[in-house]
């Protein structure tokens, strides 16, 4: 089995479900339902590759108070290696507050640590001990991003396979650097919404035609629609499953680690579309991104019913 080295950032999710309304100026609304839960898109995805069986550390970031105490127990807890997260006292652990009601949802996020992470945290020797590298939401990670060409070349040049979740630009700028980094990275996997700012087009089909590189493996998520990628030229599609979803947080990340957990295990591409997508589809069961993730005998139980 592949040992995968998950680097990016620890956040707690407060979640509050089922609010009267948004809360306003001045005023208290009560929710139905309150969960702290483990958050940021780093953490659901190793605790994703870890509940389907793979052997993961994660290196990171974190404050030395209670958040950081939770995300570490967490991490611990679904049994992934976590000697390489680092607690800093100088440092405060990110929160966000999930705010839903029947029809929205809005969210409040301090990043605190998240931005912290820089490349020289994640030395050769840590690399060496694992067989991939997988990294999320680069633009949260303000000072890993401006590094993350050269580690992923140092990890590749250390033999290591590599992949990418860019996540969502709160600036909406989306960056100049994708033609050089992705020269860099094995597996892309940004959503609809990411590929096209990054790409500059509108569809998913031309988004991928001007990314491809020629090596790089690109695959859309196109949340209940499933995934998309370009094979020899032409749009490949993998529909998503059927399923009665509670809450999509952290979809992307459940998906991201059911694809690399059949990428990494030779399975081939529509497969590991297929797997990504059932993870997908399986974390929205429940609140938050890590309380319903699928493990590998519910995945097979879904796609194979679906077969
Ligand atoms: N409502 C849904 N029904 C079925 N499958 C879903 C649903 N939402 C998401 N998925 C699955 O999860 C995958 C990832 O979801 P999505 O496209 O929303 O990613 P994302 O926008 O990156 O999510 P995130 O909020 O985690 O960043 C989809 O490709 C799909 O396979
Ligand atoms: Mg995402």
């Amino acid at each position: 089995m592949k040992r995968i080295l998950v680097a990016g950032e620890l956040n707690v999710d407060l979640v509050f479900r089922d609010c009267q309304a948004f809360p306003a100026p001045g005023r208290e609304v009560l929710a139905e339902d309150a969960a702290m839960v483990p958050g940021s898109s780093s953490m659901i995805c190793a605790m994703g590759l870890a509940r389907l069986g793979n052997p993961v550390a994660f290196a990171g970031k974190a404050g030395a108070d209670g958040w950081g105490d939770f995300c570490v127990s967490a991490l611990q807890g679904a049994g992934i290696d976590v000697a390489a997260v680092q607690r800093d006292p100088a440092l405060r652990t990110g929160i966000t507050a999930a705010f839903s009601t029947r029809s929205d949802r809005a969210l409040v996020t301090f990043a605190g640590a998240i931005g912290a992470l820089r490349a020289a945290d994640i030395g050769d020797e840590l690399l060496g001990r694992a067989d991939h590298l997988h990294v999320s939401s680069c633009y949260l990670q303000s000072a890993l991003r401006p590094e993350l060409k050269s580690l992923f070349a140092r990890a590749r040049a250390l033999g290591l396979g590599t992949s990418l979740d860019p996540g969502f630009d709160p600036e909406r700028r989306w960056g100049e650097e994708w033609q050089a980094l992705l020269a860099e990275v094995d597996l892309f996997l940004p959503n609809d919404v990411e590929l096209a700012g990054i790409s500059g087009c509108e569809s998913v089909l031309d988004g991928l035609r001007a990314l491809d590189n020629g090596r790089t493996r690109i695959v859309a998520k196109r949340g209940r629609h499933g995934c998309a990628t370009l094979e020899r030229g032409q749009l490949l599609e993998a529909p998503g499953f059927v399923v009665d979803a509670v809450d999509s947080t952290g979809a992307g990340d459940s998906f991201d680690a059911g694809f690399l957990h059949a990428w990494l295990r030779g399975l081939p591409l529509l497969d590991a579309m297929r797997w990504g997508n059932a993870c997908g589809a399986l974390s929205t069961r429940g609140v938050g991104g890590t309380a319903r993730q699928a493990d590998a005998a519910e995945a097979q139980t879904l796609l194979e019913g679906a077969a």
